[in-house]
C-alpha cells in the first residue's frame, strides 16, 4: 500500500486490504520481531471525541513498534477551547509528529485536515462518516473466523449514523460477500452510502428484522445506536433497545455464526452471548493491536522512503 493518508475505506483495493491483513498476521505470529522497528518515531493522537479502544490501541501499537506518542488530550484542555480552527491545530501538530491520528465529530473533518498536513494522517472516525482502521480490524477478524469470500454478512443496528458500518460495507465490496442490512426504517443506510455500494457492484438488501435472514448468516455485525448523533432525544428513545440479541435469538443461527461488534456495546448484545462460541467481539477489539501496528509500519515505511 502506498498511500499518504488513510481517510476512507473506499480508497482501499482488495490488494491494499490483503497487504495490511497479511502484515498483521505476521505481527501476530511473532510480535517480538516487530519491536523497535520504528524506534524514535512519534505518533500524534488528536481526539476531539471520546475514545477508549481506538486511542489506546494506536498508542500501544506505536509503542510496540518502538515509537512514542503525543496526545492532544481532552478538547476541554486544548487550544480548541480558545477558538483555534482544526486546520491550524493540524498544521501545528504535524510539526511535532511523524504520523497523526484524528477523530472528530464532523463528517469530512479528516478529508479537510489532510489538505493541511504532509505526514500520514489516519482518520479514526469523522462524525457519521468513516472509520477505516476499525474496518481493517473487522476484516481481519472476519478472515480469521469465517474467511473473506463466499460468505454472507449481516450488518445490524444504526446503519444511518454508524461510521464503522459505512466503512465496512464499502470494504466488503472488494470480496465475494453477500451483505444483508438490518435496521429500523429510520436508521437505514444513508442514500450516499447506498449509491456508492451500488456503484461498486454491491447489492443492498435491507430488512427491518433479523429473524428471517439469521439462518443464512456467517457473520453478524451488531452496532450501537449512535445516541450522540441524534438531533432529537425522542427519536433515539423510539429505536433504543429495539435491536438487541440474546442467546435464544441465536438458536436458529448457523453453529459457525461469528458475532462481531466494534464496541462499546450498550445493551445490543446480552452478556449471555459472551459465553457462546459465536462471540468474537473481544477478540475483534484485541486485533486492533496487530492491525494498527501493521498499518503504522506501512505508513511510516513509506514516509521514511519518501524522505
Ligand atoms: C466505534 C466508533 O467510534 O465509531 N467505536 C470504535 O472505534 N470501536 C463504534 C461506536 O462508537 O459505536
Amino acid at each position: 500500500m502506498h498511500q499518504d493518508h488513510l481517510i476512507s475505506a473506499t480508497q482501499l483495493s482488495r490488494g491494499d486490504i490483503e497487504a495490511v491483513l497479511d502484515r498483521a498476521a505476521a505481527v501476530d505470529a511473532d510480535p517480538a520481531a516487530w519491536h523497535g522497528r520504528h524506534d524514535g518515531s512519534i505518533l500524534g493522537l488528536c481526539f476531539f471525541e471520546p475514545s477508549t479502544r481506538t486511542r489506546m490501541s494506536f498508542d500501544a501499537a506505536a509503542k510496540r513498534l518502538g515509537g512514542e506518542t503525543i496526545d492532544m488530550g481532552a478538547v476541554e484542555s486544548s487550544s480548541v477551547q480558545k477558538g483555534e480552527t482544526l486546520a491550524d491545530t493540524m498544521r501545528v501538530v504535524e510539526g511535532y509528529a511523524d504520523a497523526l491520528v484524528l477523530r472528530h465529530p464532523s463528517e469530512g473533518a479528516a478529508t479537510m485536515a489532510a489538505e493541511f498536513v504532509d505526514v500520514p494522517l489516519i482518520n479514526a472516525g469523522d462524525g457519521a462518516g468513516q472509520h477505516p482502521s476499525q474496518t481493517l480490524l473487522d476484516l481481519y477478524t472476519i478472515r480469521e473466523n469465517a474467511g473473506l469470500d463466499g460468505i454472507t454478512v449481516g450488518i445490524m443496528g444504526d446503519l444511518k449514523y454508524g461510521r464503522t458500518v459505512h466503512s465496512l460495507a464499502a470494504a466488503l465490496t472488494n470480496f465475494d460477500v453477500r451483505q444483508e442490512f438490518i435496521s429500523p426504517e429510520s436508521l437505514r443506510l444513508p442514500r450516499g452510502v447506498r449509491y456508492d455500494l451500488h456503484e461498486s457492484g454491491g447489492e443492498v438488501r435491507e430488512h427491518t428484522g433479523l429473524e428471517g435472514i439469521l439462518p443464512e448468516l456467517d457473520v453478524l455485525y451488531v452496532t450501537r445506536i449512535q445516541r450522540e448523533r441524534f438531533p432529537d432525544e425522542n427519536e433515539y428513545r423510539k429505536v433504543a433497545g429495539e435491536y438487541r440479541i440474546d442467546g435464544e435469538d441465536l438458536e436458529s443461527a448457523k453453529e459457525s455464526l461469528t458475532v462481531l461488534h466494534p464496541l462499546p456495546r450498550v445493551d445490543e448484545i446480552a452478556p449471555a452471548v459472551d459465553d457462546t462460541d459465536h462471540a468474537a467481539y473481544f477478540e475483534q477489539a484485541h486485533n486492533g493491536i496487530p492491525i494498527r501496528m501493521a498499518l503504522l509500519d506501512m505508513l511510516l515505511d513509506d514516509e521514511e522512503a519518501d524522505r
